[in-house]
């Protein structure tokens, strides 16, 4: 027998319930707090896992309660939600989506991994990959924005990234990809709401990320809170079983949502915490996070039948399993046991956090106002997210000290010594207090430029943070439109963890900018990208909606017998407002500007397992260096299934001098004109498809040339 069938085989049914078990310690200033019974249930072998503790000595101590004062020694799972950073605050996801860089989205995974396993932990809750395409839903901040594409590619990178290459080194963190699944399409963008989505936009849009996170290895999945159609995902036998570890072959461990288990009975589909216990574990949950469903539901489960000992069997082997490869049982205080912190990799790791964020940044709108001119000026700061510290971590602070960030005004007053830089609040993020917009306007009115930073509060965005009308909260508004009114240059800097709803800003502002939540560095990123330092590269990984009346709004949308059509009534549109976007997928602008042209293909037919190569021409026709995001969509023009009018199939980037013409070349392969035909299985129809190369999904500056599929 192997060591972990060994192991089980010695195992009383309440110390393999106990490894089914992760309970929160609650952290205090000093330090975790352990509910008395949480020490008392490790030291019995009837808790596995504990979440919510970090540091070294405290991981530790927790470890050693478990490996020398239980029955069996068993070491614990640590986990955190490491979402974009650890101590050191990355941007939020769907800011570092903006980058569209796995590369560096791998990089701020590992050193995330690096800073975390260094404080004893074992496991983070991340990556989030829920594709979500509703600014309403808070969660949307979370994650990697709109495209299925996109969310795949930074799950791979972010579960390389976490794990490392070998899941028992001591920087390595198991990867748990969440919230599995669609939890992006909550019914009215409200969080935890019901979702009902068609198998087809399962298996197109939500189920794609989560294979990319097994393809790349991940080894755990977080089920989300939501039900599909009236089935709990914490429950859903089809896709946690047949699909999760029949179709897509994960063989790790699930760990549930907090407190969803229990939560199966207000979903209505479990009468008691017994009944929900059972369906958790038959549809394969392993682990109860902190609803003492398994611990108090189980024992009873097995005494009404409901579930088998071979059941705990199997979820307690993939939850011993996981140990074993994690290393815990070679050397429980393997991670936390680093020597001292090494000063020159924390200086790298700040500068790495300062370069992300400065390439999240997104510029929407600019007449010229950005880069500020070079020289001494004067230079107003206004508005309430331009000295609020805190908020720039964004909504997963994890182990990121509230003091650490670089505020706006601190990273301008940096950069711009030699300029006289007037600060006032004006109004807060949210009270209706009105009361210091007079002061603002002073701080503007012999201002050469005016900045105002506006926005959310970090905790306007993340979990149960749902706005139905995502505005400029508070008397925002009244604060922008009066400095608007002195009619001098203004420059708008949106902090926020969503599109926000501002087309009358970005109609008066002489330039507007989405600078999200950035992290620890984000007012020195912001200086950077503002004082022209350093070229902005941000583009939107999710559409801007005008107004929220339009949302769900994205690029991949189905054609409809009926597209809009403004000189035709009978078509798809509003009567009181343009069907397209504020701004799209993808847009961002530059300092200097980029034209493509001669899009050519390496050939005009292709069967299946061949590979194209699409080739376009790029100039940096403006007066600075720069870099230009190139996006690579296709479209299958006439399929058995109507297929949606872009789909993005890959992307590149190029950084050109002023004048300097160079070309870019995207590979693709044929699989990736390939659909779920009606049958739900992949299919190249032969038939022609439109191939198109631009900066953005803006359908009407797109490059096209038709590519015709053979058969085999
Ligand atoms: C939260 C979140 C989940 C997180 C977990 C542990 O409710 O939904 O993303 O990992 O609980 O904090």
């Amino acid at each position: 027998m192997s060591r972990i069938e060994t192991l089980l085989a010695a195992m009383t049914c309440e110390e393999k319930i106990g490894q089914l078990v992760m309970a929160t310690a609650g952290y205090a200033v000093t330090g975790p707090v352990l509910a008395s019974d949480a020490t008392e249930g490790v030291r019995a072998g009837r808790i596995g896992g504990m979440l919510n503790l970090w540091g070294a000595e405290h991981a530790h101590a927790i470890q050693r309660m478990a490996v020398e004062e239980s029955r069996l020694g068993i070491p614990l799972l640590l986990g955190f939600d490491i979402v974009h950073g650890h101590r050191t605050i990355f941007p939020i996801p769907l800011a570092e989506a903006a980058l569209f860089d796995p590369v560096l989205w791998e990089r701020t995974a590992r050193e995330a991994a690096v800073e975390a396993t260094r404080d004893g932990l074992a496991v983070t809750f991340a990556p989030m990959i829920d594709v979500a395409r509703d600014p309403r839903w808070g969660r949307i901040a979370e994650g990697p924005g709109e495209d299925p594409w996109v969310a795949a590619r930074f799950a791979e990178a972010k579960v390389r990234g976490f794990q490392g290459s070998n899941l028992a080194a001591a920087d390595s963190l198991v990867a748990t990809a969440k919230h599995f699944c669609a939890y992006g399409a909550a019914t009215a963008g409200r969080d935890y709401a019901s979702v009902d989505v068609s198998e087809r936009s399962l298996h197109e849009i939500y189920l794609p990320p989560f294979q990319a996170a097994i393809a790349a290895g991940c080894a755990a999945i977080m089920p989300a809170f939501n039900d599909i159609a009236g089935i709990p995902m914490t429950a859903h036998v089809a896709l946690l079983r047949d699909w999760l570890r029949g179709q897509a072959g994960f063989d790790g461990v699930v760990i549930s949502d907090y407190n969803a288990i229990a939560e199966l009975v207000p979903h209505g589909v479990a009468g008691d915490l017994v009944e929900a216990a059972a369906l958790a574990l038959k549809a394969g949950v392993d682990i109860d996070m902190m609803s003492n469903a398994y611990s108090r539901g189980l024992p009873m489960a097995l005494d009404r039948g409901l579930i088998s000992i071979h059941d705990i069997d199997e979820a307690a082997f993939r939850v011993l399993t996981l140990k074993q490869r994690l290393g815990l049982f070679d050397d429980p205080y393997r991670r936390g046991g680093a020597g001292t912190i090494d000063p020159s990799a924390e200086r790298a790791r700040r500068e790495l956090a300062r370069d992300v964020a400065r390439r999240a940044i997104v510029i929407l709108t600019n007449a010229g106002v950005l880069p500020l001119a070079s020289g001494a000026q004067r230079i107003a700061v206004v508005g309430p997210l331009a000295d609020a510290r805190a908020d720039m971590r964004g909504s997963w602070s994890a182990a990121g000290d509230a003091n650490d960030p670089v505020t706006i005004l601190e990273g301008l007053r940096a950069a711009l010594p030699h300029c006289e830089i007037a600060y006032a609040r004006g109004v807060d993020i949210e009270s209706e207090d009105v009361s210091g917009i007079g002061e603002a306007i002073d701080a503007c009115r012999s201002a050469d430029v005016i900045l105002m930073c506006l926005g959310e509060a970090a905790s306007m965005s993340g979990e149960a943070a749902s706005r139905a009308d995502p505005v400029l909260p508070g008397r925002q508004r009244e604060l922008a439109e009066a400095v608007l009114d002195l009619g001098r240059p203004v420059v708008a800097l949106l902090s926020s963890g969503r599109p926000l709803m501002a087309s009358w800003l970005v109609e008066r502002a002489d330039a507007v900018a989405a600078t999200w939540f950035l992290g620890c560095e984000a007012g020195n990123a912001i200086a950077d990208v503002v004082t022209g330092r350093f070229d902005p590269t941000g583009r939107l990984p999710v559409t801007w909606p005008r107004d929220i009346g339009q949302s769900p709004i994205f690029f991949a949308a189905r054609p409809s017998g009926r597209p809009a059509n403004p000189a035709d009534h009978f078509t798809s549109k509003y009567l009181d407002m343009s069907v397209e976007p504020l701004f799209p997928f993808g847009h961002g602008l530059s300092y200097t500007r980029f034209a493509l042209s001669n899009l050519r293909l390496s050939a005009e037919t292709f069967r299946p397992g061949d590979d194209i190569v699409a080739s376009v021409d790029v100039v940096n026709e403006g007066s600075r260096l720069g870099e230009e995001t190139i996006f690579l969509f296709i479209r299958d023009v006439v399929a058995s299934v109507a297929r949606p009018l872009l789909e993005l199939k890959g992307i590149a980037k190029i950084k050109l001098a002023p004048g300097e013409r160079s070309a870019v070349h995207l590979s693709i392969p044929a699989s990736a004109f390939s659909f779920l035909g009606l049958d739900f299985r992949p299919i190249i129809e032969p038939g022609r498809f439109e191939l198109s190369v631009g900066t953005s999904a803006d359908r009407t500056n797109l490059i096209t040339v038709s590519v015709q599929a053979t058969a085999g």
